[in-house]
């Protein structure tokens, strides 16, 4: 941040410092709650998407009392890939936490304002986060198989967890879930070996099936290739062509040229807010705001 601030001279400071106060909490919040806000923000991008698949509205959410995501509105529309980046700790992982209400999970943290999946209010009083969390599947920066099973098991392991004991529909569904996920022709002959003995990229593959065995509307992945070389990279970034075809893609990124690649929308956050967001091609070739253009030129990161 101080770096960041050296850096930068003129108008933007003012936007910069405008972006760091932090706001005051709520008084008296309670812990572990998410409230509808009946403050519609405006739409910090100024740009809509046409019956979004997701549309997040005037979210904030608090750490401690801290204030880590202002105000944020986006719109994400259906099977396509929607690409969030912004330097360290601008807010990227608590948003898609918001969106699958992992949020609600950290001790000490809130949220108020409104997620819509499809017209259906995630944090509605009525909705149960893990009937959501089936709806929206997560990937994270490091490949997680579950270590002590086979790469079956690690398929099958969610729908086993639901009560699915139909052997044959299982099969089916473990089989799709690593074709789905490109991974099919690598292990085909080794389902019964550990998870955990394949390579870094197959793992996050493997993860990738899992999260496709519960027939996600949306896939939330965070940086899922941050932790692989640019071959097993490539092969992710390859398959997320594929999976929009099917699915709902948010994807969190540090790399703009991924970014760029990959995704059909982008949204560029910044402390805790949304500076700007629109169409891939646009935002990379003609930021409407300075500080999208530093940051994807490489000014600040
Ligand atoms: N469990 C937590 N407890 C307290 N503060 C948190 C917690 N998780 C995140 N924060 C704070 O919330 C802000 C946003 O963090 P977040 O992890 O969402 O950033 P990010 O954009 O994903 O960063 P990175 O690119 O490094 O992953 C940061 O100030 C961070 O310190
Ligand atoms: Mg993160």
């Amino acid at each position: 941040m101080d770096n960041l601030n050296n850096s930068l001279n003129h108008p933007i400071n003012e936007e910069i410092n405008r972006l760091s106060s932090i706001d005051s909490p709520p008084k008296n919040e309670p812990v572990n709650t998410f409230r509808n806000s009946s403050h519609e923000g405006e739409f910090t991008s100024k740009f809509r998407i046409e019956n979004p698949k997701l549309s997040v509205q005037s979210l904030r959410a608090w750490f401690n009392g801290k204030l880590a995501l202002k105000d944020i509105n986006l719109e994400v529309k259906e099977k396509r890939v929607t690409a969030l980046i912004g330097p360290s700790g601008c807010g990227k992982t608590t948003l898609l936490r918001c969106i699958n209400r992992m949020h609600d999970l950290t001790p000490n943290a809130t949220a108020e304002g409104k997620i819509l999946l499809d017209d259906f209010d995630i944090y509605d009083k009525q909705s149960d986060p893990v009937l959501i969390r089936r709806r929206m599947g997560m990937v994270f920066q490091k490949p997680n198989p579950f270590p002590t099973m086979s790469i079956f098991d690690n398929v099958a392991a969610g729908l086993k967890l639901n009560g699915v004991k139909d052997k044959t529909l299982i099969k089916e569904i473990v089989y799709d879930s690593l074709q789905g996920a490109a991974l099919w022709n690598e292990v085909k002959n080794d389902l019964d070996k550990p998870g955990i003995s394949l390579s870094g990229g197959q793992q996050q593959r493997l993860c990738i099936a899992r999260a496709l065995a519960m027939q996600p509307e949306i896939l939330l992945m965070d940086e899922p290739t941050s932790a692989l070389d640019p071959i097993a990279s490539s092969k992710i970034e390859e398959l997320m062509t594929e999976l929009k075809k099917h699915l709902t893609v948010i994807i969190v990124t540090h790399n703009m040229q991924q970014a760029a690649r990959v995704s059909d929308y982008t949204a560029f956050m910044y402390l805790g807010e949304l500076i700007e967001f629109g169409p891939t091609d646009q935002l990379f070739k003609y930021p409407k705001k300075e500080l999208t253009e530093r940051y994807i030129s490489g000014k600040f990161g």
